[in-house]
């Protein structure tokens, strides 16, 4: 069994995509191959490989209650692509949004419905997460959890010679473990579906979220979103900045 993993996120690096197409990745037998689909120069090593693949996975975000229009242009040449060349492999999807509900991505999950209906392909079904740039950002926190370990062994061997501080230990289980609970919903879903994908089965659609109170997750979101606006000029180039008088805004 052969499966490619479409990545249809912009981002270069870092994206929630690829943190999803890992976790897949995790629950899926065979040989997997993935691929990036952020440009048309993109489009030619996807298309050749649809000839050797069992499954294909797209693993993508939901822009504007939809699929991004990069993504929507490439499945009009996949479509008629696999027609064409007579290919029927069986699509996966995995969406999803920054907002906390999953179940926003169905419209998305609709139009690869029909995308397969149109192109004679199987649609295996799909994962609708809520809360994707969350839960991406603790895959981060996990690797910054286990930097402190590491620092705090290193600090204990220094003063005490001590190898294993237990105390530290003990935050970091319980960092992880807090982390581990907020994908929970995720790893279930992907697991599951990573089983049905093993046995040429049919998954259905699934939402879910991270498995945070709506109400922590707003707050959380502000903070991050703040920082984020600092730090990558949406306050300072955006607000704050100089407005040119050749584009006075109407
Ligand atoms: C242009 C644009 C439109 C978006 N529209 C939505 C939306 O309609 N609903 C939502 O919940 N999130 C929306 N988002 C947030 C993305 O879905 C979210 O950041 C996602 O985690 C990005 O995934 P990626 O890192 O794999 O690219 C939008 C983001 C952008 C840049």
């Amino acid at each position: 069994m052969k499966t490619l993993f479409i990545n249809g996120s912009p981002k270069k690096k870092l994206s929630a995509s690829s943190y999803f197409i890992a976790l897949q990745k995790l629950f899926v037998k065979g040989q997997k191959v993935s691929l990036n689909l952020r440009t048309k120069a993109d489009y030619q090593p996807i298309l050749n490989e649809l000839h050797n693949v069992d499954n294909v996975v797209f693993c993508l975000p939901l822009y504007v209650d939809g699929v991004p229009s990069h993504v929507l242009r490439f499945m009009e040449v996949m479509e008629s692509y696999c027609s064409d060349n007579n290919l029927h492999c069986h699509v996966y999807v995995i969406a999803n949004n920054g907002f906390i509900e999953g179940r926003q991505n169905e419209p998305l999950m609709q139009v690869f419905e029909h995308f397969c209906t149109r192109a004679n392909l199987t649609f295996g079904g799909g994962v609708g997460v809520g809360g994707g740039v969350m839960l991406n950002v603790t895959r981060i926190l996990f690797f910054v959890d286990i930097a402190l370990l590491l620092l705090n062994i290193i600090l204990s061997v220094v003063h005490s010679g001590n190898f294993f501080p237990v105390e530290s230990w003990i935050s970091f289980i319980e960092n992880a473990l807090l982390l581990l609970f907020f994908n929970c919903g995720v790893l279930f879903y992907l697991c599951r579906m990573g089983m049905k994908m093993n046995k040429g089965e049919i998954a259905g659609k699934k939402y879910t979220r991270i498995m945070l109170p709506s109400f922590v997750f707003i707050i959380f979101a502000d903070i991050f979103f703040i920082i984020v606006s600092i730090f990558e000029g949406g306050l300072f180039r955006g607000w704050l900045s100089k407005k040119s008088l050749d584009h006075p805004i109407a």
